[in-house]
């Protein structure tokens, strides 16, 4: 059954225990995704705040295994132009090296496998411009990718608190057109980002930030800093 408020969905874990200990997932099993479960995590997307409330954005869930083969061979080729352009040459000391070379084989992990991900999630956003104009000129409220993002993150959300993995992707749109033309988008759609959706193999976790919230943080003027 999907989600209703006050029902029993989720496994259970606070908001703010999910939020913290959400991460990138990039390894899964074989196991297939409830299609109530991907309901649920929609659901939630929609609730996300946006612009004037109009929601600039659309779903498509893949399934197909063609349609997957071909989202994965197009991230590939991607992949392969992008990490050779960002792969450090060297690091401040072996831990940061460590973290990286981590990070980097789940990533690699997901860019080999990624058509065996049970379910990629493509958001598309319209090309439209959100900026309202008035007689004295536009006034540059936000972007719509601003409206768009809080959508992902819900859905991002959602999937954790049932147990399922995701992670931000948008290596794909380096070859955009091709999804398009892949997955039948019309042009007036950017392909803003693509979510695999799965069981996770790894374990959740709070992931490490070198900038922590009390070095980005002033407080009443800029520069004025607080300890916790
Ligand atoms: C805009 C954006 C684009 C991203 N693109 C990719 C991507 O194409 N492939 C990928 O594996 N991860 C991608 N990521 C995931 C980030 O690498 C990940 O969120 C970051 O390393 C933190 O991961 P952690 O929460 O597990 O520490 C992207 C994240 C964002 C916000």
């Amino acid at each position: 059954m999907i989600y209703e408020v006050g029902g029993d969905r989720g496994n259970g874990i606070g908001l703010l225990d999910g939020l913290m200990t959400s991460r990138a997932m990039r390894r899964y099993s074989n196991d297939p995704v409830a299609e109530d479960d991907i309901w649920t995590c929609l659901r939630a997307a929609v609730q996300a705040p946006s612009g004037g409330n109009i929601q600039p954005y659309q779903f498509v869930i893949v399934r197909d295994p063609d349609l997957k083969q071909g989202l994965a061979d197009i991230y590939r080729r991607g992949w392969a132009r992008y990490e050779p352009a960002i792969a450090p040459t060297e690091f401040p000391n072996d831990g940061v090296r460590e973290g990286w070379e981590r990070n980097n084989r789940a990533t690699v992990h997901l860019a080999e496998n990624l058509e065996h991900v049970p379910v990629l999630v493509l958001l598309l956003m319209p090309s439209i411009s959100m900026t309202i104009h008035d007689d004295e000129g536009p006034m540059p409220v936000g972007p719509t990718h601003a409206s768009v993002y809080p959508a992902i993150q819900n859905f991002m959300l959602a999937a954790r608190s049932l147990g399922l993995g995701t992670a931000m992707t948008t290596l794909h749109r380096i070859y955009e057109d091709d999804v398009r033309d892949l997955v039948g988008i019309p042009d007036r759609y950017e392909v803003l980002a693509m979510l695999p959706l799965g069981h996770p193999t790894g374990k959740w976790g709070v992931a490490p930030r070198h900038r922590s919230a009390e070095k980005i943080t002033s407080w009443d003027r800029f520069g004025e800093k607080r300890n916790p």
